[in-house]
């Protein structure tokens, strides 16, 4: 059966396990607020307004969209910390779908787990979709979107993008790897060892290609089936069985890049409990979005689809929307980011990895 949301009024500490450093077990209080008001049904109503997010790259954005990105995060942390949109209960949502916090509804020993399957493409896309809502509905600008950190693009994107990285301000984090300030190079390896430039370069480029053309089916690309019952307690970032060669690659590879060595869980982009306390986990995660359509649609033979079990396609989620109303969304209606009136802008530096020959 298809995964639904959880009983919200049963939330446990979420617990964190240390997968690189040294053994450290940290919990975490997570649990989201309880919904004021009846959770609501997401739908495609005819008529609906629509109105076009165009998410960019990061490192193209001008003076004014970077002071506009700043203001959104600084509005959202200046919410009072019980509020759904705050940006504490924002990061807190991801850390209560990932560590043990929910149980699943029908099968009350397993615990709910995003990661490490077939959910985790559709969930994070409601996720930022939820997330970017909220920011635009505080700018007063329904057309506001994010961008995304062009990670992939080893012209001129693989590199923290600089409004991140600049100190004192709404989207900078001070839990990051000191070492990876501009312009050092992002590594898509998880566990690389290349030294020179080139090196790194051309190991990125070999690392999208096996991520993502290499893997043709949803299965590879994507994950494996997680049912009600699925029980990926034992999973680990670096050994999960189910997961996607994508997810489980330079996904990966950016949140272990981003995270500090100098905290024992590489927080906080290097463990599901904190990261998406830095503002540029969303920024990462566009990128993820964006990749997710060029798998689909720009692979070299053709046209890719995804899962078509219903047990993918009814899955559930619930994620509190820009006027802290709950909402209940479904996969399969993720599936498609025109329906969502999301776009992203066209990177020709794709072509680098898609071409790329091992
Ligand atoms: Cu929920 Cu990039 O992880």
């Amino acid at each position: 059966d298809p995964i639904l949301p959880p009983d919200l009024t049963q939330c446990s500490p979420a617990f964190a396990v240390s997968v690189a450093g040294p053994p450290v077990n940290l919990t975490f209080n997570c649990c989201l607020p309880l919904p004021k008001k009846k959770v609501k049904n997401f739908t495609f109503k005819k008529g609906r307004k629509r109105v076009k997010k165009v998410r960019r790259a990061a490192h193209h954005v001008d003076a004014a969209y970077i002071e506009k990105y700043n203001k959104a995060y600084e509005l959202m942390k200046a919410l009072p910390a019980d509020d759904p949109r705050s940006f504490a209960q924002q990061a807190d949502v991801h850390c209560a779908f990932c560590n043990g916090a929910y149980k699943q509804v029908g099968a009350e020993n397993v615990t709910l787990q995003i990661h490490f399957s077939w959910l985790f493409l559709p969930w994070h896309r409601w996720y930022l979709y939820f997330h970017e809502r909220i920011l635009a509905s505080l700018l007063g600008d329904p057309e506001f979107a994010l961008v995304y950190w062009n990670w992939d693009n080893q012209i001129d994107g693989n590199m923290m993008p600089a409004f991140f990285a600049k100190n004192n301000t709404p989207v900078y984090d001070e839990k990051r790897n000191p070492a990876v300030q501009p312009p050092a190079i992002v590594r898509l390896a998880v566990l690389s060892t290349y030294n020179t430039t080139a090196e790194i370069i051309n190991d990125n480029l070999n690392q999208m290609y096996q991520s993502v053309v290499t893997a043709s089916t949803p299965e590879l690309f994507t994950g494996g089936a997680y049912r009600v019952g699925t029980d990926l307690a034992n999973s680990t970032v670096l050994n999960s069985p189910l997961g996607g060669s994508f997810e489980d690659g330079v996904h990966n590879a950016i949140h272990f890049w981003t995270g500090s060595p100098t905290f024992p869980l590489l927080q906080d982009m290097g463990v599901f409990s904190t990261a998406s306390r830095d503002p540029i986990f969303y920024a990462h995660h566009g990128n993820v979005d964006r990749l997710w359509e060029v798998w689909k649609h720009d692979m070299p033979g053709g046209q890719r689809y995804d899962h078509t079990d219903p047990d993918f396609l009814e899955a559930e989620f619930v994620f509190y929307d820009e006027n802290a109303n709950l909402v209940k969304v479904k996969a399969k209606d993720a599936l498609d980011n025109e329906r969502l009136d999301i776009t992203y802008t066209k990177v020709y530096a794709d072509q680098l990895w898609i071409n790329y020959s091992p």
